[in-house]
C-alpha cells in the first residue's frame, strides 16, 4: 500500500488533536498502519528541541535561531520517522508542520517568509505533505474554546483577563496566514470550517482522505 503524509494545521482551539486521534483510529479500522506524530517534536531529539521552543524558560531566541531550531527538529523528524514510515506504506498524520512556521513565525511574528522558505528548502528539499487540512475558525471562537479547555483542566485566572493576554491581533494574523498558504497551494491544502461539531469536521476530513487513498 502507498504511504501518505497528512498534516493538520490551524490556530488555537481548532481541534487538531481531537481530529488527528479520530482519523488515526478510523484509518486503522480500515486496515491501515498509522503513525500519529506532532511538531515540534515526534522523535526524542526533536522533543528536546520542543522543550527549548515551547516552554516558558526554554530560551529567548532570535527570530532566525528560532526558525533554525524548528527546522532542526523537523529535519530529524522527517529523516528518522516520517520518511521511513511512508516508505513502509504507512500513513503519517502530523499535528503541525512547515505551514505552522510560515504562519506563526512568518505571518504572526513577522519573520521574513522567503527566508523561512529557503531554510525549508535547505533542510527538507522538496519534501512536503501530500495533504494538509487547515482547520479554520474565527479567532474569538478558537480562543474561547481553548480557554474553556484550560478552565476544565482547573485554570484559576479570570477568563476575561486571560483572553486579553492572548493578543487577538496576533491570532488574526495567524488565521489569515494559514488561509493565504491554502490559497497558494490549493491542491495540497483543504480549508475546513472548524466551527461546526467535531462530527461535521471529521466527516469533511474523512471524505477528502478517502478520495486521496
Ligand atoms: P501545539 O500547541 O499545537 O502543540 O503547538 C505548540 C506551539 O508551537 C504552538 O503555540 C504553535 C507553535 N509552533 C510555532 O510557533 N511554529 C512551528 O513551526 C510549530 C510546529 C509550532
Amino acid at each position: 500500500m502507498k504511504g501518505l503524509f497528512i498534516t493538520l494545521e490551524g490556530g488555537e482551539g481548532a481541534g487538531k488533536s481531537t481530529q488527528s486521534r479520530r482519523l488515526k483510529s478510523a484509518l486503522e479500522s480500515a486496515g491501515r498502519d498509522v503513525v500519529l506524530t506532532r511538531e515540534p517534536g515526534g522523535t526524542p531529539e526533536a522533543e528536546k528541541i520542543r522543550d527549548l521552543l515551547v516552554q516558558r524558560d526554554g530560551g529567548n531566541w532570535t527570530p532566525m535561531a528560532e526558525c533554525l531550531l524548528f527546522f532542526a527538529a523537523r529535519q530529524m523528524h522527517v529523516e528518522t520517522l516520517i520518511k521511513p514510515a511512508i516508505a513502509a506504506g504507512k500513513i503519517v498524520i502530523c499535528d503541525r508542520f512547515t505551514d505552522s512556521t510560515i504562519a506563526y513565525q512568518g505571518y504572526g511574528h513577522g519573520f521574513d517568509i522567503s527566508t523561512i522558505q529557503q531554510v525549508a528548502k535547505l533542510s527538507l528539499g522538496d519534501f512536503k505533505p501530500d495533504l494538509t487540512f487547515i482547520l479554520d475558525l474565527p479567532v474569538a471562537d478558537g480562543l474561547a474554546r481553548s480557554l474553556k479547555q484550560k478552565d476544565m483542566a482547573g485554570g484559576k485566572e479570570n477568563t476575561e483577563d486571560r483572553f486579553k493576554k492572548l493578543k487577538i491581533d496576533f491570532h488574526e494574523k495567524l488565521r489569515q496566514g494559514f488561509l493565504t498558504i491554502a490559497k497558494h497551494e490549493p491542491s495540497r491544502c483543504v480549508v475546513v470550517d472548524a466551527g461546526g461539531s467535531a462530527d461535521d469536521v471529521y466527516n469533511v476530513i474523512w471524505t477528502r482522505i478517502q478520495n486521496a487513498l
